[in-house]
């Protein structure tokens, strides 16, 4: 094509892909130029305003590195990454919600009732619940990996003072489907916005405080991994969450308890519980594949 226009640039570029594209990368490629293209046509979008787009993504490439990747928090403060697992969400089975960069693998086995509390600071919970699937039936096969923050809002691999794995666990579930452990509250924290999304953030007055969160990933054979995260209702940032993570269905309570001999004895903290402490009951419900 010769005569290239604004009208027709768009089906120019799908002209150039060749007979050899992969139906679906074609798919994505129209959807994804035809809306790029009318962005521009509609914004009237400028050369100086491009420019700074890309000097914006250059700098988030200076910033990534193995530990921060400055890209996928873009793709979390626009909304994308949420969106994409809002979409792959199935009706009826628990939201997925956003892995975020601080999952690491190995964490280390832990028991039903087993303690990772440990020696952190910060009031105790017992966290509990059972993994079902749709038509109610427990999946006694699930294995749960567990993450958070300690008491001051950053998780082990951020924080050299914390053990390796500190508040990070994968449990199995029992014959019922039953999940349990203790552990402490973990604390809100920021997003990090020393970077082109922290400028991004205040340009638009937007702050970066996540609620806080326990993060799960729940896995059984014959079903689709969940990965998400559970918010107390009590928390003050559940309407501002910077990267979307936030679904009615992912909002439990903690509940404040005083008596420790409420509590089965399967759990090995019980003797430790001092009051108050708090419990939480959260089920997950798993989509097969
Ligand atoms: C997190 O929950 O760990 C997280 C998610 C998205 C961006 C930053 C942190
Ligand atoms: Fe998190």
């Amino acid at each position: 094509m010769r005569n290239v226009t604004k009208d027709n640039i768009t089906q120019t570029f799908l002209e150039y892909c060749g007979p050899e594209t992969p139906p679906r990368l074609r798919e994505l490629l129209t959807s994804l130029a035809s809306h790029a293209h009318s962005f521009i046509r509609e914004t009237g979008l400028t050369h100086a305003e491009w420019q700074y787009a890309i000097e914006f993504l250059t700098r988030a490439g200076e910033i990534t590195d193995p530990e921060r990747n400055e890209f996928v928090l873009i793709s979390d403060v626009l909304g994308l990454s949420s969106l994409v697992d809002m979409v792959g969400t199935v009706p009826g089975a628990t939201s997925s919600s956003v892995l975020g960069p601080f999952h690491i693998l190995g964490a280390p086995p832990l028991d039903y009732g087993g303690d990772l509390k440990q020696d952190n600071d910060g009031a105790t919970v017992v966290v509990k619940g059972r993994v079902r699937n749709m038509e109610g039936n427990p999946v006694p096969e699930a294995e749960i990996e567990i993450w958070q923050t300690a008491d001051n809002g950053l998780y082990s691999n951020q924080d050299v003072t914390q053990p390796e794995y500190n508040l990070r666990a994968r449990l199995k579930v029992d014959h019922d489907g039953n999940y349990g452990f203790t552990t402490i509250r973990p604390a809100p924290y920021t997003v990090p916005d020393d970077g082109p999304v922290g400028d991004l953030l205040r340009a638009t007055g937007r702050r970066p405080w996540r609620p806080s969160h326990l993060h799960f990933i729940v896995m059984a054979p014959g079903y689709r991994d969940l990965v998400t995260e559970v918010f107390p209702s009590d928390d003050p940032y559940l309407d501002e969450d910077p990267v979307f993570g936030v679904r009615e269905d992912l909002i439990m309570q903690y509940v404040q308890e005083d008596n420790p001999d409420t509590i089965e004895d399967d759990f090995r903290a019980k003797e430790r519980l001092t009051s108050p402490f708090f419990t939480v009951d959260f089920d997950f419900v798993l989509a097969r594949e």
